[in-house]
């Protein structure tokens, strides 16, 4: 949301431009830090930002649960950030609680960059996606995009529609069964004054032909209140290659990942499964914000 969407379409040039010239960036930041704080787990956002930061020629410090930091002696967040702004050039950060990097960003000397907060959004994923679209399609407009899963409590799915209702005639259908309905604030704050065009269902076969892009996603557990909500939710959608005989030839599925079990491995063989490109595309695009945001020339 801060960003405009020329500066995103410029990181989305120079990630390009490092995949094709990784040695020329190699040495950009050069005694520069990173500090990852995450207040909560993860694999690929974390790791993607320290291998960013590395082949940047930078050095990386951090913690990556709560329970080894100050959090866990009562410290506020205000204060880590503080504390680490004095070590740190730059901060990557994920917490549980929704607008916690806006709070540390009140605070901070440094770039903040949220890394994910609650079921909120997550804004470095959503630049991912984008990137992988673009290289993927080479373009954003016009394509029909599935969101499918959990779209209540995904994080990632917030982001990225908010991303893509900036780009014209894109046609968003959010498939989830009724309990995981998107919020109605983003269908109010962000479809609805653009008159964006967009379908609810239940139905991802019913939807499966129209789609450019299919965006699984997990039902996030740990924002459930109730374990057996949980479990009468977990296997709503389950993607199998037998319901993608339906697709486009040139559909692109996406997932932010970690998969539990909502694309069943099978998938992974078939051309259209990007979700290990969209890994790999994380690290790049993670590489053109850090240099974005320390004003690396
Ligand atoms: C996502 C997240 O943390 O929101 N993972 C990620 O960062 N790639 C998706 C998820 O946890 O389901």
């Amino acid at each position: 949301m801060q960003l405009t969407t020329e500066e995103i379409d410029e990181m989305i040039d120079t990630a390009n431009d490092i995949i094709a010239n990784p040695d020329q960036y190699a040495e950009k930041c050069k005694r520069k830090k990173l500090a990852t704080l995450f207040f909560e787990p993860s694999t690929r956002t974390r790791l993607s930002f320290e291998a960013a930061m590395y082949e940047l020629g930078g050095n990386v410090l951090g913690f990556s649960e709560a329970q080894s930091s100050s959090a866990a002696k009562g410290e506020s967040v205000s204060d880590t950030i503080r504390t680490v702004g004095a070590y740190a050039d730059i901060i990557a950060m994920r917490h549980p609680k929704e607008g916690a990097p806006m709070v540390a960003c009140r605070r901070s000397t440094v770039p903040i960059i949220n890394a994910g907060d609650g079921g909120h959004n997550h804004p470095t994923q959503t630049l991912t996606d984008l990137l992988t679209i673009k290289r993927e399609k080479g373009h954003f407009d016009g394509l029909t995009i599935g969101f499918c899963g959990d779209l209540k409590f995904g994080r990632t799915v917030h982001s990225l529609m908010a991303a893509m209702s900036r780009y014209d005639n894109v046609k968003f259908i959010f498939i989830s069964p009724d309990e995981l309905r998107l919020p109605e604030y983003l269908k109010e704050d962000i479809l609805d004054p653009k008159n964006i065009e967009y379908v609810e269902t239940t139905d991802l076969e019913d939807a499966m032909p129209q789609l450019d892009i299919l965006y699984m996603t997990r039902v996030q557990r740990e924002r459930f209140f109730n374990e057996q909500d949980y479990i009468r939710l977990k296997d709503s959608y389950i993607l199998t290659p037998d319901k993608l005989t339906a697709a486009k030839e040139s559909l692109s599925i996406l997932h932010p990942l970690p998969r539990v079990n909502e694309i069943s491995t099978a998938v992974d063989d078939d051309p259209r499964a990007k979700y290990f490109e969209q890994v790999r595309n994380g690290k790049f695009i993670r590489m053109a914000l850090i240099l974005k945001l320390l004003e690396v020339k």
